[in-house]
């Protein structure tokens, strides 16, 4: 299968869940990925995995001089850019409307999931405009969509992530870069973790315990995976879609399509904030 052959790409949060599941099914594809995280061990161990094709690059998604970096490296390592996967995130600050703290935990949750968005688009497009062509892929969720699948912030965040794919979609148009983003319905991941375990008791991989969790809630009666995600991402980087911009995917079962009384409660609603980024 080669629909990616001399394409290369970064993805953020690579070294996990949706965003390891889209660095193999690029590698599969035939495309180069740098892949760009904060959790160095797990990604050197997919870039020894995976061989040349691959690069690891400790980066902060939401710190600008990482993300250029980031760019710079790709460029010289493997001398060109046609996408960038915008997907780091984490479960962020939760909590009460009227409880909700300003500080780090906020500040770390929109860093890392929306300016991590926006730099990462501003980076990728200063390339990709002077070569007239790239796409430029963000995850959001379906919490940006609809109430209730996540925490008040994230929720807030994913929606925003849609409205910017959206208005930087209208300018690349013109350069034939184009910009879409995915809204994930329930993946069995380990962005679950700190909701199910906050301890850190368990070895048993979240993906494993969140499976038969998620399953309830989509028409289709099964978790997502990341290989759900990975396909569409696929998709949109390759040149199948090329007249496909300012798009947000629903690959979420149908969820976003039920009446509201008979939607299964998104267990993301109770994810409590997170360490990570
Ligand atoms: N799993 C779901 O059900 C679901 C649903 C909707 C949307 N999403 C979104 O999908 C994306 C991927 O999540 P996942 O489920 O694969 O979770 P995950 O925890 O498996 O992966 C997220 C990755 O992002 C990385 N990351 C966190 N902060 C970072 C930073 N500052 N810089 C670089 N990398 C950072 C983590 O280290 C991790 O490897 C997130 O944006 C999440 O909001 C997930």
């Amino acid at each position: 299968m080669t629909r990616l052959t001399n394409k290369v790409a970064i993805i953020t949060g690579g070294a996990s869940g949706i965003g390891e599941g889209t660095v193999r099914k690029f590698v599969t594809e035939g495309a180069k990925v740098v892949i760009a995280d904060v959790q160095d061990e797990a990604g050197v161990a997919l870039q020894a995995e995976l061989g040349e094709s691959v690069l690891f690059q400790h980066t902060n998604v939401s710190d600008e001089a990482d993300v250029k970096a980031l760019v710079d490296l790709t460029m010289s390592h493997f001398g060109r850019l046609d996408t960038i996967f915008n997907n780091a995130g984490f479960g962020g600050v939760s909590g009460d409307v009227d409880t909700i703290e300003l500080g780090e935990a906020y500040d770390a949750t929109i860093g890392v999931m929306f300016t991590g968005v926006v730099l990462g688009a501003k980076h990728a497009a200063k390339i990709m405009k002077a070569q007239g062509s790239g796409s430029i892929i963000s995850t959001a969720s379906v919490a940006g969509i609809q109430g209730g699948y996540g925490p008040h912030v994230y929720s807030g965040i994913k929606a925003a992530v849609i409205g910017y794919t959206r208005s930087i979609a209208h300018e690349l148009a013109a350069f034939s870069v184009r910009a879409n983003c995915i809204c994930p319905g329930g993946i069995a991941t380990p962005i679950f973790k700190p909701m199910i375990d906050p301890d850190g008791q368990s070895n048993e991989p979240t993906a494993d315990i969140m499976r038969p969790l998620l399953a309830h809630m989509h028409p289709i009666k099964r978790s997502g995976e990341a290989s759900d995600i990975a396909n569409m991402a696929c998709f949109l980087a390759s040149d199948e879609s090329s007249f496909v911009t300012g798009q947000h995917m629903r690959i979420d079962g149908g969820l976003m399509d039920m009446r509201a009384g008979e939607r299964g409660a998104g267990p993301t609603s109770a994810a409590t904030s997170s360490d990570e980024g």
